[in-house]
């Protein structure tokens, strides 16, 4: 028999699993600490028919139970490949917390994802969806992705490239590499001693004017978190993922004849003929902003962020994002994505 320390437990509630804090309940559910345990994957994902890699849970939204094998990824450790004098290569296991991960580097002062504190979820979901905030992507700071393929049993690495990075993608979060592909490593190059810093999104700099802070590594990244935690509701109070759509992106035509219609409308210039509208203005618009339907609704600081009010359903809040879908559509002629992973897919 393989050792395994990984044990399979069935009919679980996975609830404290996923931040929106949605019932739900799995056919089987096991946690996943060492690497080898991932050789099992591929017989459990036959066993029970289907499988959801599970970090955080800060980017799903369950709208019915799960009828397959959960693997909550809670590999750990931190590798330092090379350095130099300018800068260091890291290896990070993907169960790691994001945001725990980033305080490490502070620490060190290690610069490159200073910006993106406080963001929910594992390190191996960082590549997933490339994560941004604050002007930054992490896939700026990326140079390889580890996986571990699952039906062929074999391990993977993609450089930067091959991760087809783009807003809010990348390769893994292609509908036919879901449930194929179990990042394992994340490979980082950041900067030591750094000495230029982001500051250009939102409201950092004047935060840090009317603070007269220094700018510094630790500065820059505890004026995010403190304008995160005025904007954004946080997950152990009011079940959320963060932004529910992906800011849509359209062809610079359509935003001149918007911006004559609605010249108060916020947008940003992209580089390929293209112009990106912040999806929670549309939303604000369309008159969702704090509106409570049932036991869900958009939150009232930000609109982007849809929530629920204790005992939503995955279906009810589905059906609610819908509703704020055809309502921006039928009054901007915009589609909006979602930025969340529905599961089943
Ligand atoms: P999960 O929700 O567990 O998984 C997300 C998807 O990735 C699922 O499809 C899952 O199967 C897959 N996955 C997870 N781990 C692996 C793995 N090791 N291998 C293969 N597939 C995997 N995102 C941003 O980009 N910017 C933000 O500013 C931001 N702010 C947020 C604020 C709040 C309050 C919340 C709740 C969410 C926010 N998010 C933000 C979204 C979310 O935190 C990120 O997408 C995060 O990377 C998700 O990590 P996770 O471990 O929770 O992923
Ligand atoms: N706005 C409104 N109404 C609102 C909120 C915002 O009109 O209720 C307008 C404002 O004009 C503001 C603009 O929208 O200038 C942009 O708002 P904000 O800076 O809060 O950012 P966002 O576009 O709503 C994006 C990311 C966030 C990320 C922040 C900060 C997406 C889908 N979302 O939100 O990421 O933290 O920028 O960089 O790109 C996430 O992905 O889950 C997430 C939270």
């Amino acid at each position: 028999m393989i050792y395994s320390s990984m044990k399979i437990e069935t009919l679980v509630n996975l609830r404290p699993y996923n931040t929106f804090g949605i019932d739900t309940i799995a056919k089987a559910f096991a946690i996943l600490k060492e690497k080898e345990d991932l050789f099992q994957l591929k017989s459990l994902k036959e066993q029970y028919g289907e499988i959801l890699i599970l970090g955080g849970g800060s980017n799903v939204l369950f709208t019915d139970n799960y009828n397959g094998i959960v693997i909550h990824n809670q590999l750990s450790g931190i590798e330092i490949l090379s350095e130099d004098d300018q800068y260091i290569h890291l290896k990070v296991a993907s169960g790691i917390h994001w945001h725990s991960f980033v305080l490490h580097t502070i620490e060190n002062n290690w610069g490159g994802i200073e910006n993106l504190s406080l963001i929910p979820g594992t390190v191996g979901a960082a590549p997933m969806q490339n994560i941004g905030a604050y002007g930054v992507e992490v896939k700026s700071v990326i140079t390889n992705v580890t996986a571990y393929d699952i039906d062929k049993e074999i391990f993977v690495t993609f450089d930067n490239h091959s991760c087809q990075f783009g807003y809010r993608e990348s390769i893994f979060k292609h509908i036919e590499n879901k449930g194929k592909y179990f990042i394992t490593d994340v490979t980082f190059r950041l900067q030591k001693n750094p000495a230029n810093f982001n500051t250009s999104y939102g409201d950092i700099q004047k935060v840090i004017n009317d603070n007269n802070y220094a700018i510094t590594l630790k500065n820059i990244s505890d004026t995010v978190i403190q304008i995160r935690k005025q904007k954004l509701p946080d997950p152990k109070e009011l079940g959320n993922a963060g932004s529910f759509f992906k800011n849509p992106e359209i062809s610079n035509k359509e935003a001149e004849t918007l911006i004559q219609k609605y010249p108060q409308m916020p947008h940003y210039s992209l580089a390929n003929e293209k112009t990106k509208v912040p999806a929670a203005w549309l939303i604000e618009q369309c008159g969702w902003k704090g509106l409570i339907v049932g036991n869900t609704g958009n939150h009232f600081q930000q609109a982007l962020v849809i929530v629920n009010y204790g005992n939503a359903t995955g279906q009810e809040i589905k059906q609610h994002a819908q509703n704020v879908q055809k309502s921006v559509f039928e009054k901007f002629n915009i589609v909006l994505q979602t930025e969340v992973n529905f599961i089943p897919y």
